[in-house]
């Protein structure tokens, strides 16, 4: 099993609703504040994997292939760059990471959520993000952001509004059984509204992890002083036979 020192942040939200504008702001806010980041990034493997992923001519893929393919391609960047990095302690950022395939290709797609879990365990073993930010937003509204910003849509941007429905839906539903990882976040609002809010939930945790740490690091004081002081209990009581 692979052990990680640093902290896990993933974004998830469906096409258009502002993951990459959130994380470009975070991570210049997050090395402001003296921490070291990694946006993590798809490899030369992965990004061939993307590419059929995304090709709009490419409409015949079954979602079975979608689902295995994205699991390859997070298969390749966590061997190859993920896992060398969970150790350094930095704070690790991932566009989109295990839940999307709860949401997309489970929710979305209509594949089976247990098989879904059990190829997410096969491809990353235990990992999981310590902190999500789901961006909410209608994908009606999503679409006039992306007519705006993109001259094509990829192959998963073309598709019909209804399913990008179920997407949103879905994430909502994986937010609501893990409230605590997964905060939701309304991306109706201003792009500097969102940021406040998403740099006010990740100093909780952070504010959070520290005093889990000094709170561990006590108990292992306390635990090391009382061995010492039963050795020195045990060395008296032979000193006296
Ligand atoms: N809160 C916001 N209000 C209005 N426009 C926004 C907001 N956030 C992002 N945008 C704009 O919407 C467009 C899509 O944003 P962005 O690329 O960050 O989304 P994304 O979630 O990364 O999309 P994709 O999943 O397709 O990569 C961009 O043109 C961006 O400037
Ligand atoms: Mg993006």
């Amino acid at each position: 099993m692979i052990k990680k020192k640093g902290i896990i942040i993933s974004f998830e939200g469906i096409d258009g609703s502002g993951k990459t504008t959130q994380i470009e702001c975070l991570k210049q806010y997050l090395i402001r504040k003296g921490f070291s980041v990694e946006i993590i990034e798809n490899t030369r493997i992965s990004k061939k994997i993307m590419q059929i992923l995304c090709d709009p001519e490419l409409k015949e893929i079954c979602p079975k292939t979608e689902l295995l393919l994205h699991s390859a391609l997070r298969a390749q960047d966590f061997q190859e760059y993920v896992s060398p990095v969970l150790n350094s302690g930095k704070i690790i950022i991932f566009n989109r990471f295990l839940d999307a395939s709860f949401a997309y290709q489970g929710y979305g797609r209509g594949l089976d959520l247990k098989a879904i879990e059990w190829l997410n365990m096969f491809t990353v073993g235990r990992i999981k993000p310590d902190l999500t930010i789901l961006l909410d937003l209608p994908p009606s509204e999503a679409f006039k952001r992306l007519e705006k910003s993109r001259e094509k849509l990829d192959r998963i941007e073309k598709e019909e509004l209804e399913f990008h429905n179920r997407v949103r839906k879905g994430y909502l539903e994986i937010a609501k059984k893990e409230p605590k990882r997964i905060k939701v976040i309304d991306a109706t609002k201003s792009i500097n509204e969102i940021q406040e809010e998403i740099k006010k939930i990740i100093e909780e945790y952070l504010n959070e992890n520290k005093r889990r740490d000094v709170r561990t690091s006590l108990i292992k004081t306390l635990i090391e002083s009382l061995k010492s002081l039963s050795l020195i209990l045990r060395l008296r009581i032979y000193a006296r036979r």
